[in-house]
This record gives C-alpha cells, sequence and structure tokens, in this order.
C-alpha cells in the first residue's frame, strides 16, 4: 500500500505506512536534529527494534533508551525520571530527536519526557499496537500515572510526525488486536451507521495489513476531527469519551479485584452500557443495542458483575477525572450512530438500571 499522511492544522502530520524504515529516514533527515534518542520497552526491545535497527539508518546509529518493563504500573515518575536522566546522559540538547516505539505507555511517557526535557525537544511517535495507533498516539496528550491515578500528571504536546503501521501487528494476539479494535468501533458509532457495520463485519483478528491499514486511517481521521474541534478536551472532543466512564469504573473494578482486563475490552463492555443509557435517555434505536452487544458477547465475552458491585462503580465513576460535575455523573451518550452528545447528567438509578440490562444482555 502506498503511504498516504494527513496533516493536521492542530496536531501532528500523521503518516499511514507500511514501509517505516523509508518512511522515518526521510523524516529524520528532514528534520536534521544534532542526535537522535529512540525510547523503547522491554517489548519493543525484542520484538520490534531488532527489526527497525537492521532497515533503517536512522534506528541503526540512535541512541536507546529503554525502560524497565512494560506495561502501564511503568507509567510512573520513576521511570520518567530514568528517561530524562538518560537523555541527559546522552547529551541531548534542544536539537535533539527522541522517537517513541510502543504502545500507549510509551508514546504518552516518551512524549511527556520529550516535551519537559530542557523545555521541550521534538519527537516521533510510532505506535506498535493497534491500541496505540487508533488513540494514544495521535491528539497530543501525554503524560503519566501519579499517586494510583491514571494519567494525573501530564500535558499537551503534539509530535512531529506519527507513522502509523499496521506491519507491528503481526506478533500481536487476537486479544490484544480486539483490544485496540474497540476503539475503531466506537469511532465507527460516532461517525455513522454505515461504517459501524462495515467494522462489525471486518475480522480484525485475521491480520492483513493493507486492509487494516485502510481501516484504520478511516478511524484515526475520525479522531483528528474532534481534537482538530478541540484540541484540548474541554467539548466536543469529549465524544470520544463514549463508553470510557463505564469502561474506566470495569477497569478499576478488575485491578481491585486483581484480575486487570485490558482497556479496549473494558471500552468494548462500557460501550454496551453506553448504548443502553444512550436507548433510555436519548432514544437510541434498541436493535442497534442489540447488534453491538451481540457482537460484544460473541467477540469480547463478558466481564461479569453483581448487583453488589453497583455501588463500588459508581464510585469509581464519581472518581473519573473526564466526569467531574457537580451535580452527579455526566455521560456521553448516543442519539442514534453519528450522533453524539456529550455532559448529559444521569443519575445514579439510570446508571444502576443501564447495569442490570448490560447484566441481561451479556451475562
Ligand atoms: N482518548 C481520547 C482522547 O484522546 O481525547
Amino acid at each position: 500500500m502506498e503511504q498516504d499522511n494527513i496533516s493536521q492544522d492542530v496536531t501532528s502530520q500523521l503518516l499511514f505506512t507500511n514501509q517505516v524504515a523509508e518512511t522515518l529516514d526521510g523524516i529524520v533527515e528532514k528534520l536534521e536534529p544534532i542526535s537522535v534518542h529512540v525510547l523503547v520497552d522491554a517489548n519493543t526491545a525484542s520484538f520490534v527494534l531488532p527489526r527497525l535497527q537492521a532497515e533503517s539508518e536512522v534506528i541503526r546509529n540512535a541512541q536507546i533508551i529503554q525502560t524497565g518493563g512494560a506495561g502501564d504500573m511503568h507509567k510512573n515518575l520513576n521511570t520518567l525520571s530514568g528517561i530524562w536522566q538518560k537523555l541527559s546522559d546522552d547529551g541531548a540538547t534542544r536539537r535533539s530527536l527522541l522517537i517513541n516505539v510502543g504502545g500507549g505507555v510509551i508514546t504518552d511517557m516518551g512524549a511527556f519526557a520529550a516535551a519537559t526535557f530542557k523545555r521541550g525537544i521534538p519527537f516521533v511517535n510510532i505506535p506498535t499496537t493497534l491500541l496505540g495507533a487508533v488513540d494514544a498516539s495521535v491528539g497530543g496528550k501525554t503524560g503519566i500515572n501519579f499517586n494510583t491515578l491514571k494519567n494525573e500528571v501530564g500535558l499537551f504536546a503534539d509530535a512531529e510526525v506519527v507513522i502509523i503501521s499496521t506491519t507491528f501487528f503481526r506478533t500481536l494476539s487476537s486479544q490484544e488486536m480486539l483490544s485496540g479494535y474497540a476503539e475503531m468501533l466506537k469511532h465507527a458509532m460516532l461517525t455513522s451507521r454505515e461504517m459501524t457495520d462495515r467494522l462489525l463485519r471486518y475480522d480484525v483478528t485475521t491480520y492483513e495489513p493493507d486492509s487494516l491499514l485502510k481501516l484504520l486511517k478511516e478511524s484515526v481521521n475520525v479522531k483528528c476531527g474532534y481534537v482538530k474541534e478541540d484540541p484540548n478536551d474541554l467539548g466536543k472532543r469529549q465524544s470520544l469519551n463514549l463508553g470510557h466512564t463505564f469502561g474506566h469504573a470495569f477497569e478499576e473494578l478488575a485491578l481491585e479485584r486483581r484480575s486487570p482486563i485490558s482497556h479496549g475490552y473494558a471500552v468494548a463492555f462500557g460501550m454496551v452500557c453506553a448504548l443502553v443509557l444512550s436507548h433510555m435517555k436519548e432514544g437510541f434505536p434498541s436493535e442497534r443495542l442489540h447488534t453491538y452487544a451481540d457482537y460484544v458477547r460473541h467477540h469480547y465475552g463478558v466481564f461479569a458483575i453483581r448487583c453488589n458491585d453497583y455501588d463500588r462503580l459508581l464510585q469509581f465513576m464519581a472518581h473519573d477525572k473526564k466526569n467531574a460535575a457537580a451535580d452527579g455523573l455526566t455521560f456521553t451518550l448516543l442519539k442514534d450512530e453519528g450522533k453524539p452528545v456529550t455532559g448529559i447528567n444521569v443519575s445514579a438509578d439510570d446508571v444502576k438500571a443501564a447495569l442490570d440490562i448490560y447484566c441481561d444482555l451479556l451475562m
């Protein structure tokens, strides 16, 4: 597939290509940094870096910064400090370039490290997971977790370029692909019934890099539309929160049970609840709710909850920073596919009713 790009007014240039090394070498030649530093975690150090080093002159000659481990628990001040330290030890200056190669943890944290080191050095994101490609690496949100709160400290900063490729997904499990696909389904529902149906028919677990790259580009484009309109996430961009208030609460409950679930799975389940609420409050069509719930049950299974979890879930929702309203819980809902509404106030009783229906639909 040919390289294709979207240049946005307010965020990074996005390049969609399956010729990553060639594309990266061309970009770095134009940026002319005085040194190049590559951030990887344990996974990308083993599975991605050797290939990039073989194919890209830039990566071959770069200084490597490897974080201690992979996963969200490493997205903290300690790891961030290690990145700053290594940039400093390796002589990085404001004219150096940091290339973040990894999933959302690496692109969020690397971007934050770059945006703060010496008051900001340029960075490039190369997401290596579907979840990272469709969401985390795009849109300028950077940061780390702090005091057990996710993304508590951070800032908005745009990568020079985000290189999005499906070639990295060859080694991902079906679960990792489905996790990213939940965010693509969300983008489709925010857009149209036609796009949702097309995605519901597509099998993301059968690795097909070119067709997936095309769908991914369309999906990222949806996110870019919201980011362009509301880069600082104060209004319209909150549409992208569809399914996330329930989703984050499920993620936190799962953590508390010491049986974590991935962000994408939590979002897939959370969207079932959001569509139930959408039906109750905004008249979202019931047959479309059933179509989506059937898809989720078949592909994602269920996150099992019982009535005595409801109060805990409501507590998690009340603490969600995206959900801060003086007078109760607010949600992004859909009037229909392609018709999101944000900031909808919902009572605790309605949330409990939605959770009851979620259980009926999936369990
Ligand atoms: N992940 C949603 C956003 O970037 O706004």
